[in-house]
């Protein structure tokens, strides 16, 4: 898709990610929605973008009442939409018995029901040709120690993604997938990233991984998974699902532990 002119609402424009691909697709000619939670951040990333005046921020919380009913709005407001991005997300790195009720939910509620819900109500504003880029991960589509309910998330929004697009085969609205690996942004807490040190794990930064999904977008790819080996480790993942499960339990007391989950705890009665 040219992006000259278009108007995209991009959730979680605030993080790290977020921000970076405001600037990629503000450099491209976009007119943005902007949406986050931190209004001075939000205010400080639009005071920053070229051509600030043509764009908008959209303070909310999306696990609020009425959010998606606001971002509809503003949608309706800024006269359609050509693209909408669901990038805003959040993870917990712990065992899963270690995770209490309420964060369960609250990470599956941003990371699969909202982009699901949003999608649905966004949708009839949606111009044609028109573009859903959902972000996603490798934790997509590998199943990791630590990650469950991440992996859960990540995994529902690829089968989104992919059935969304397939229901839509003719429509002139495409349904992307785009998979980043781990990108140094405040996501990950300082745990994960000793982890990530400790096994050698390749990060990127988030200019890097905004500059692909641009060209994602441009090239309406639509399964875009960053990062090797973790391209040929997805794909090992599902053709031969055994060696990742030899590899990843001969990590697995490393990643236990820097989740703060000892090893003594598991084998005690
Ligand atoms: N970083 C990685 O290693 C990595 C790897 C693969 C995929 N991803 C995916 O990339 C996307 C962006 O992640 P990131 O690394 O840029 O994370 P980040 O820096 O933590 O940014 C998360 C964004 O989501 C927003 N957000 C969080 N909770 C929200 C809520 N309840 N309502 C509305 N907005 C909320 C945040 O808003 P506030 O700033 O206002 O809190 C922020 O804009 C996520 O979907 C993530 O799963 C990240």
């Amino acid at each position: 898709m040219e992006l000259n002119d278009k108007t995209v609402l991009l959730t979680g424009a605030s993080g790290g990610i977020g921000a970076a691909l405001a600037q990629e697709l503000a450099a491209a000619g976009a007119r943005l929605l902007l949406q986050g939670r931190d209004r001075p951040r939000l205010n400080r990333l639009l005071a920053g973008l070229p051509d600030s005046g043509r764009h908008r921020i959209i303070a909310v919380d999306l696990l609020m009442p009425g959010a998606v009913d606001g971002l509809v709005q503003a949608v309706r407001d800024a006269g359609g939409l050509d693209l909408l991005i669901n990038n805003a997300g959040t993870s917990r790195f712990a065992w899963l018995e270690d995770q209490p009720a309420g964060d369960i939910h609250h990470q599956l509620t941003l990371n699969l029901t909202m982009p699901v819900l949003l999608t649905r109500s966004l949708l009839p504003c949606l111009r044609r040709p028109g573009l859903i880029m959902n972000i996603g991960s490798t934790f997509g589509a590998i199943g990791y120690p630590g990650y469950s309910v991440y992996c859960a998330g990540k995994a529902g929004l690829r089968g989104f993604s992919e059935a969304l697009d397939r229901e839509l085969a003719g429509s002139g609205v495409r349904v992307l997938y785009f998979a980043p690996r781990a990108t140094r942004t405040t996501l990950n807490s300082p745990q994960v990233v000793e982890l990530n040190t400790a096994l050698g794990n390749h990060t990127d930064s988030p200019e890097w991984v905004a500059a692909q999904a641009l060209q994602a977008l441009q090239k309406q790819q639509q399964r875009r998974w960053l990062g090797w080996p973790e391209r040929l480790l997805v794909r090992l993942n599902a053709l031969f699902p055994a060696l990742l499960d030899r590899a990843l339990a001969r990590q697995r007391a490393t990643i236990a532990h820097y989740a703060g989950h000892p090893a003594d705890k598991e084998i005690s009665p």
